[in-house]
């Protein structure tokens, strides 16, 4: 229920006394003394940075902003948050996720501001300004960034992250001299903006969209795109409305709300990492969202969108064709007709006018690239509490498989011995990759999808089933089981698996299972490396992280930043 907001800054700027004179005072500084009277005080959440590269160009897509919190009586004030830069940040800027959360909330909450907006843009920045609004529960609109423009090089596509791999491959092999590799860095990143693949940053910009918190038609737009800085003016205005028409997150971000995510999420085969950010943003708002919803939702979506890395285009293209709107046309059924967006009203009302101008880039419902294009939950005596698999990613051969098992005990431990000549390993072989959760990684790092021995890739092995308590890259794809919960170094049974163990992988059975018996895996104790780690010293927000955070099926959060704070103004120190 929307109910008229009384101001929350007036709680700094109302009354004549001392208190309201040092509130105003301090922020006067040339701004008319009627800026702090009545007129709704916007905050910018600005995740612009020089080391985030793609977020570089925030800064002037938050000009725009302002000039519509202007032009709606609001007040602009750019507030700049921690930025994570995906491919800079050590040892993974999911590491970082929750402190960039815990610092958007504690932010909003300490200040003047009635509103905000967001922006964001790599992998991790939309879900924690998501996650820190939230918490607060004053009204907030993203503005996603958008994707870099297309890439090409030598008369062909290249995609970030995809076209990395290509490439290298190609220069090992002799086709591609290293002059040329390395003059391909520019042609690949050639414009403002996030990565074009259908990785995470491109994910969440789309699942954000589809949760109904950015103005319905923007997500994707590229960042090179006049259009981007016409939405991000209408947002600013939109945001002033938002106000005074009391319309917070948690008013629209409703179970409905997370039913269409989902269901966007297997339309356009988003990436794997949506999952524990959705799962963390619900868990703010009090949303019962379960890693189940993803299963039972996405079960009977089709796939549509035909983009890199299992596909062929990239970002550009999708906006070309007709954007997240044309795709949720198709599966409008599927949708919650209820769920709402920050315009007021729902999600599916802003559908009619789309229309797919590209069906090579967006396929038609009736000829989907994929059937049943959802992530499918697994569980078993090996991931009592969950592991996820994205089936469109993985070889159908192998979604029901038997296979030995050939344990590694961390990442450094995977590269030491894979490409041993002599490493007992075949097709039928299960890798397993262990102490890369939550906990027993700090930060849970995206090494799941092991590259495969050197011996069988000469054989013409292509893929291999592979089992691990990390993450894997959107932009990544095979027959890889992750988020495997409880993590190895929680204590999970992963733990207790031996190199020679019977492994038994069946996503139709939704099972995943070591041929052991109740009995012996209890009988059997996790090597010392496991809990050792957990106990190293550590200091700073590591130790925090370590003590705090919670298993990947329930989102990765921090277990004391569950919930909400709410917006209520914390006391006065003068
Ligand atoms: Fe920023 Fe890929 S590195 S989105």
């Amino acid at each position: 229920m929307e109910a008229a907001m009384e101001l929350r800054s007036s709680q700094w700027y109302a009354g004549e006394d001392r208190n309201g004179y040092i509130h105003r005072a301090w922020m006067r500084r040339g701004v008319p003394d009627d800026a702090f009277r009545g007129r709704p005080q916007i905050a910018i959440a600005n995740t612009a940075g020089d080391l985030t590269p793609c977020n570089a160009h925030l800064t002037g897509v938050a000009q725009f902003v302002k000039n519509g919190i202007l032009e709606a009586g609001g007040v602009p004030l750019e507030l700049p948050v921690m930025s994570l830069g995906e491919t800079n940040v050590r040892p993974t800027a999911m590491l970082w996720r929750n402190l960039a959360a815990m610092g958007v909330e504690e932010m909003l909450r300490a200040n003047p501001v009635d509103g905000v907006v967001l922006l964001g843009g790599c992998d991790k920045t939309i879900p924690s300004l998501l996650m820190g609004a939230a918490s607060v529960d004053i009204p907030a609109v993203v503005v996603p960034g958008g994707p870099m423009l297309n890439g090409s090089f030598r008369g062909e596509r290249l995609g970030c992250g995809t076209g990395v791999w290509r490439l290298s491959e190609e220069v090992r092999a002799g086709t591609l001299s290293q002059e040329d590799f390395t003059r391909s860095e520019a042609a690949m990143i050639r414009s403002a903006g996030h990565c074009n693949t259908m990785g995470t940053a491109s994910t969440m910009a789309l699942v954000a969209e589809a949760l109904g918190t950015v103005v319905p038609g923007v997500a994707g737009t590229p960042a090179a795109d006049a259009r981007l800085n016409e939405a991000a003016q209408l947002t600013g205005r939109l945001v002033v409305d938002l106000v005074a028409a009391g319309r917070t997150p948690s008013s629209y971000l409703t179970a409905g709300s997370f039913h269409n995510a989902i269901v966007a999420l297997a339309a356009i085969g988003g990436s794997t990492n949506a999952v524990v950010h959705l799962l963390a943003i619900a868990g703010r708002l009090g949303i019962d969202l379960s890693v189940e919803d993803f299963d039972r939702i996405g079960a009977q979506v089709p796939l549509l969108v035909d983009l890199q890395p299992a596909g062929r285009h990239l970002m550009e293209d999708l906006h070309r064709a007709g954007g997240l709107l044309a795709v949720l046309r198709e599966v409008e059924d599927l949708l919650d007709p209820t769920a709402l967006t920050v315009t007021g009203r729902p999600l599916v009302e802003h559908l009619e006018p789309a229309r797919i101008w590209d069906p090579e880039v967006i396929t038609p419902r009736r000829a989907p690239l994929q059937e049943d294009a959802g992530i499918a939950l697994l569980r078993g005596n090996l991931a009592p509490d969950g592991a996820i698999i994205k089936p469109a990613a993985a070889s159908p051969e192998l979604l029901q498989h038997r296979g030995r098992a050939l344990v590694f005990d961390s990442i450094e431990d995977f590269h030491a011995r894979i490409d041993d000549p002599a490493l007992e390993v075949d097709a039928s072989t299960v890798l397993i990759l262990r102490g890369c959760g939550p906990r027993g990684y700090p930060g849970m790092p995206e090494v799941s999808n092991m590259p495969l021995p050197p011996k069988l890739l000469a054989q013409g092995v292509r893929d291999m089933v592979r089992i691990c308590d990390g993450r894997m890259s959107g932009t990544a794809y095979g027959t890889v089981v992750l988020h495997v919960a409880p993590e190895a170094a929680a204590g999970g049974p992963l733990g207790l698996v031996r190199t020679g163990d019977m492994i038994v992988l069946d996503v139709p059975g939704r099972r995943l299972e070591v041929e052991l018996d109740a009995e012996e895996l209890a009988a059997r104790t996790p090597p010392a490396a496991m809990t050792e780690a957990l106990a190293a010293p550590r200091r700073g927000w590591e130790r925090l992280y370590i003590d705090h955070v919670q298993q990947a099926d329930t989102g990765a959060d921090l277990d004391f930043l569950v919930g909400s704070s709410g917006s209520e103004v914390p006391r006065e120190s003068h």
